[in-house]
């Protein structure tokens, strides 16, 4: 069974993953707040991200730029020209749409077969009474619709005390662009060699005619972008190393995803047709998710050619070029561009994740998160919140592992309650105190030592000494098999 998106966005608010914005004054349209889980899976995600195509490799490196930029980055990038919807709009209630997606919604009609009667139709179909089809206005069934109009996406602000043209910039919409006109900075400051990539996380806004679905497409959301530079006068394996390295990015791209746990059969690559190319692209490749609402973009990699390089330096008059000491030349690298959505991410991770399953008679929700993106590592419970010792060993434990990972202390129910909490929100592993562990001092029984650790997937627990607990939890946390280090500690009763 897939999970609903009503269903994700009810998880995410009831745990703390993800709130409305403003939402005691009504909320503000299409932007959401991370909560106090949501940021740390965000934080994970990033991190990871980062890690992995940056950290780990020699041909990466990252900048962290300013979100306003020079008016003139937006004329030269296509933005102010290019960067448009065709919107149309009811004459008589005033709602706009975009012009290509007015066929995409169910229509209003007041079908003149059944004397007006007022009809809600499926989209794209004509009226069964009558025939027709929609003319006007979806939504009111009533307006006529005006000539499609641009409207530009970015959002327009004033640098400076005075609101006047000359000091009109706009939000960043996309983070791509700080990477071009830095380009010249990062090769002379780090002295690279082609290829290269810099990379950048960070906000980017959209005023989007049609947000919706949750976190899915938002005014106000965050990307992770590489320009991966390439000489294009080079080959690798026989192939022109532009198309080499586009298709090297999407195998990459394609199986980061795999390995922090999306499905494969919920993965898929879309090859952008010749007539829907972005302005700057030479192909475009998207990797496609099974999100709750259908199969749609989960990122995508991009072949920019040496458009917004070549742009850049005749807007600006600067050289942004490298020197190629082999064949002595100055060249205009050609750039691969893998462009992630931070918040589509996570929605894939949260959307693939979540499993409804049946345990004994009962229904228990568990988020299947991989275990670097998990936003509690643990959780440290007492069985019995009434004794000192087993409180005291508790929050001992947690001071001790929140050292390294993020980790909660929980007594606010009963442990089969606690624990379905934590499988709720993907919690790997459990802790758990109990009277074996202290003994009972008033009856001069001293305790074993052990607590138990529950692993969240298979429910299977452990009994483990505690000068062990740190170094196994370790062990787990940093790709361990659960079975492997189970198959050294006895087995405890499971609950
Ligand atoms: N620099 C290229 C670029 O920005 P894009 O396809 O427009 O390309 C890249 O955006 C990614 O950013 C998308 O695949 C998606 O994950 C994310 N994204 C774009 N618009 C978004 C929006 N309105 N809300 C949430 N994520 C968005």
């Amino acid at each position: 069974m897939s999970v609903t998106m009503d269903t994700l966005v009810s998880l995410s608010k009831r745990r703390g993953f993800i709130f409305q914005s403003s939402e005691i004054y009504g909320g503000t349209g299409s932007c959401w707040d991370y909560g106090p889980l949501g940021v740390e899976l965000k934080n994970n995600i990033k991190r990871l991200w980062w890690r992995d195509f940056v950290q780990s490799r020699a041909d990466m490196v990252g900048i962290d730029a300013s979100i306003l930029m020079h008016p003139t980055v937006w004329k030269a990038s296509g933005h102010l020209d290019h960067f448009t919807d065709p919107m149309v709009d009811c004459r008589e209630c005033k709602l706009r749409f975009r012009a290509d997606q007015v066929d995409e919604r169910p229509w209003t009609h007041y079908c003149p077969a059944t004397k007006g009667n007022k009809f809600t139709i499926p989209a794209g179909e004509p009226c069964s009474h009558c025939g027709g089809r929609r003319t006007l206005c979806p939504d009111c069934g009533k307006g006529e619709l005006t000539a499609p109009r641009q409207f530009n996406l970015m959002f327009k602000t004033f640098m400076g005390p005075v609101e006047e043209d000359a000091s009109i910039t706009y939000l960043r919409p996309e983070t791509a662009q700080a990477m071009f006109v830095n380009f010249d900075n990062v090769l002379q400051s780090m002295r690279l060699k082609l290829p290269f990539g810099i990379a950048q996380a960070g906000r980017a806004f959209r005023n989007e005619i049609t947000p919706g679905n949750f976190i899915f497409r938002t005014r106000e959301f965050e990307q992770m972008e590489i320009e991966y530079f390439v000489n294009p006068h080079e080959t690798v394996d026989g192939r022109p190393a532009d198309e080499y390295w586009h298709d090297r990015w999407i195998e990459d791209c394609l199986a980061w995803f795999r390995r922090y746990g999306l499905r494969k059969e919920n993965l898929q690559l879309r090859e952008h047709r010749k007539d829907e190319l972005s302005h700057y692209s030479k192909r475009t490749v998207d990797i496609d998710y099974r999100f709750p609402i259908g199969w749609s973009e989960l990122m995508g990699i991009a072949n920019r050619t040496d458009f917004d390089l070549k742009q850049h330096a005749q807007f600006s008059g600067k050289s942004l070029t490298y020197f190629d000491e082999e064949r002595k030349e100055h060249v205009v690298p050609y750039v691969i561009e893998p462009s992630a959505g931070v918040d589509r991410a996570l929605l894939a991770f949260l959307a693939d994740g979540y499993v409804e399953e049946e345990v004994r008679g009962e229904k228990r929700v568990v988020l299947r998160l991989h275990v670097e993106l998990a936003p509690l590592k643990v959780a440290v419970l007492p069985l019995l919140k009434k004794r000192e010792e087993i409180v005291r060993t508790a929050q001992a434990i947690r001071a001790e592992l929140a050292r390294q990972w993020r980790v909660v202390y929980d007594d606010t129910a009963a442990i089969g309650r606690l624990y379905r909490r934590q499988d709720e929100v993907g919690t790997p592993y459990c802790v758990t105190v109990d009277v074996q562990t202290v003994g009972d001092s008033g009856k001069g029984e001293s305790g074993d030592g052990k607590v138990t650790i529950r692993d969240r997937d298979s429910m299977e627990q452990i009994r483990v000494p505690i000068p062990d607990l740190a170094a196994v939890v370790g062990e787990l946390l940093s790709g361990g098999e659960w079975t492997t280090a189970a198959a050294r500690y006895p087995t405890a009763k499971t609950s």
